[in-house]
């Protein structure tokens, strides 16, 4: 596991965006796999920056995200969906064509077998949570596990009411890729800021493999990079 650390947001923003476009650039019909979040706000609006200023080309890449929640009515329109986040942030940014856009969900229960199809995921976007969950894989989840839907944490479902009117509102069940899908990824990159992860980065980087805590199962795939601002880094 390579570890990255940062001054601030910001430089960390600017590697891990000049990581993904040169891998598009390289590959342009990379199959990327996304993650949504507070995290990857300011990622995405680095991205389309540079879309636009680099007149870069995204028509052919293939983009599987990594969670929805469920139950959301007519996600496409719905403001507390992950397929609105990635419309407003990224997608209706740049040229990549709705047919190249998967969300995993009810209707999708092959998911696994899609990105497969389509020859695995090039690049693995995660963040993390402050439980140490990657994508919607909670503490305990298998590390064999594939795309399903999952219970959401009281943790989680806390953490994530921000960006809805009440904790009510919160679904409490969402679609995630399993831990297995993401440990396919021919590269993972894992973006932590602020103080709030800064103890689950130092059980990852500092503790044993466990269940408990999903992340550090990145000790086992062989190209994954954390890339961190100090705050995140702080217990390292
Ligand atoms: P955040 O979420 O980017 O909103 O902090 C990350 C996560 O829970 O995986």
């Amino acid at each position: 596991m390579k570890i990255l650390k940062f001054r601030d947001k910001k430089e960390a923003i600017e590697k891990a965006s000049t990581i993904i476009i040169d891998l598009i650039k390289k590959n342009p019909k990379a199959v990327l796999g996304l993650a949504t979040g507070g995290t990857m706000v300011p990622l995405y609006k680095k991205i389309a920056k540079e879309y636009k200023k680099q007149n870069l080309d995204f028509s052919k890449l293939k983009t599987f995200n990594l969670d929805e929640y469920a139950g959301i009515k007519d996600p496409l329109t719905n403001r507390n969906s992950y397929h609105y986040y990635m419309d407003k942030n990224i997608f209706s940014k740049v040229n990549i064509q709705k047919r190249n856009i998967n969300f995993p969900s009810a209707s999708e229960p092959d998911y696994d077998k899609q990105i497969k199809r389509v020859g695995g995921l090039d690049l693995c976007l995660l963040g993390i949570g402050r439980n140490g969950h990657i994508a919607f894989n909670e503490p305990g989840s298998s590390f064999k596990s594939i795309t399903r839907k999952v219970k959401l944490t009281d943790n989680t479902i806390k953490a994530n009411s921000r960006f809805f009117r009440s904790t009510k509102q919160v679904p409490r069940e969402a679609y995630t890729m399993g831990i297995s899908t993401i440990l396919k990824s021919k590269k993972i990159i894992l973006l932590a800021f602020g103080n709030k992860k800064a103890k689950a980065i130092k059980k990852v980087v500092k503790e044993k493999v466990s269940k408990r805590v999903p992340a550090s199962i990145l000790h086992k795939h062989n190209n994954t990079t954390l890339i961190l601002d100090s705050r995140a880094a702080s217990l390292i």
